[in-house]
């Protein structure tokens, strides 16, 4: 049995059906209501938790896969094997600002709000540009509007978010998109499965 941490969320459909592409029997998805963990015949057994926790409940390998993205890899820089890219939840990370906002040739400090403060930091680091980085929870599009920032790093996928409130790329920093992890100890206990597991999850990619 490969127990399997699953993003809940964005990913979640896509997961589900890739997994039913690679012939694995989804029904007992279909109803699962608010059920947080659900069997799925006799090899796979599958948790729904938040991005964040698929990491740290394969970290400490309570579970032996799960499937995050790459924003969520990035952000906790936790050193965990990704196995896979699966090549769905594409989307990238980039700084956006207010059109016409030129945040490079800036005189004071710029200030950055971000749901990815690592991600924001390690960037602007690597410019040698000091900024100031405040994390905000969710809709980050909103500050710059209410003017508690310059500018904010954060995923980009349709660019309609952007769009819709009068921002713009300005930088790309990294593409994204869903990977499976593994935890080292369960690759080597159930190695069979688990490559089995990687050998329909590719193949269904290809189909
Ligand atoms: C993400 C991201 C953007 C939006 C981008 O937010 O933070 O706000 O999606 O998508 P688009 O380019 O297709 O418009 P999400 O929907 O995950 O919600 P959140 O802002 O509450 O985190």
């Amino acid at each position: 049995m490969v127990n399997i941490a699953l993003t809940k969320g964005r990913l979640e459909d896509n997961t589900v059906k890739l997994l039913a592409r690679a012939g694995v029997d989804t029904t007992p998805l279909l109803n699962k209501g608010r059920k947080l963990v659900v069997n799925l015949g006799s090899k796979y057994n599958v948790v729904f938790a938040k991005a964040g926790d698929v990491v740290t409940y394969v970290e400490y390998g309570v579970t032996d896969v799960g499937v995050v993205g790459k924003d969520t890899l990035m952000e906790m820089g936790r050193p965990i094997y990704e196995i896979m890219d699966l090549k769905f939840g594409k989307c990238k990370f980039v700084v956006a600002a207010p059109r016409g906002v030129d945040i490079f040739n800036c005189e004071r400090t710029t200030t950055i709000a971000t749901k990815y403060p690592d991600v924001a930091r390690t960037y602007f680091e690597s410019l040698n540009m000091d900024v100031g980085i405040v994390k905000i929870e969710g809709s980050v599009e909103l500050a710059p509007i209410l003017r508690l920032a310059d500018a904010i790093v954060d995923i980009v996928e349709t660019g309609k978010t952007l769009k819709e409130n009068g921002l713009e790329v300005v930088a790309n920093i990294a593409p994204i998109s869903a990977r499976l992890v593994v935890n080292p100890a369960a690759l080597k206990l159930k190695k069979r499965e688990i490559e089995d597991l990687c050998d329909i999850l590719s193949g269904a990619d290809k189909a």
